[in-house]
């Protein structure tokens, strides 16, 4: 279950992909309620949002905790230059900064606009203008940061896995030989 100074252990594995499907689902849906005008449909959507963006964060706490206080990262990869090590270990940090972030606004715009009421059947709609609440700029300005991120670092699994090809994308899958075995 615990990483090895070569590879990540399966919690690690398993919190990852999950978190990338969150994140996904989270852009997908987010970006799509954004472009639609229709009440109804932005709420139906937003019944899916919402707990997705709460459980991201739930995730991504649990993740902390297991980080600090049960597993050990594995080793960085040997022979990367220093400036890439920093890039991918501020991209990391930054990830969990704008996670958390988005979900705290995306929760504050939940309460402040009385959204929250809505979607979860306690009052009915139409939706409330979120432009109107201080959140939804944080909670846009994140989103596209998220994207920045996530093109940022697939990119670098990317280049590592076709142009270096040193299979440092087996560290991050199950298994103990390092090739997903
Ligand atoms: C990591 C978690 C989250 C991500 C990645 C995320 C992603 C997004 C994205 C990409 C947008 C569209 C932004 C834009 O076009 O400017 C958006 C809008 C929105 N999100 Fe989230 N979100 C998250 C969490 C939450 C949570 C927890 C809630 C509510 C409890 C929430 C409620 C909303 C609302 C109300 C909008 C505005 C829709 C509109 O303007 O019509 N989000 N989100």
């Amino acid at each position: 279950m615990k990483s090895t100074p070569t590879k990540y252990g399966s919690v690690a594995v398993t919190i990852h992909w999950l978190s990338v499907i969150l994140i996904l689902a989270l852009l997908g849906s987010g970006f799509r309620v954004a472009s639609l005008i229709e009440s109804a449909a932005k709420e139906a959507l937003l019944t899916l949002h919402a707990p997705l963006g709460m459980a991201i964060a739930a995730l991504t706490l649990l993740r902390l905790v297991w980080w600090r206080r049960v597993d050990q990262k594995p080793k960085p990869v040997a022979g990367d230059p220093a400036w890439q090590a920093f890039v991918a270990k501020t991209v990391h940090v930054l990830f969990y900064v704008v996670i958390l972030g988005m979900a705290a606004s995306g929760i504050a715009l939940f309460v402040l606009s009385g959204a929250g009421d809505i979607v979860l059947g306690a009052s009915t709609g139409p939706l409330p203008d979120f432009a109107d609440y201080p959140p939804r700029a944080p909670h846009g300005v994140g989103a596209k940061l998220m994207v920045a991120l996530l093109v940022l670092h697939a990119g670098a699994a990317l280049y590592h896995h076709f142009i270096k090809k040193d299979g440092l994308i087996w560290r991050m899958w199950y298994g103990s030989d390092g090739k997903g075995g």
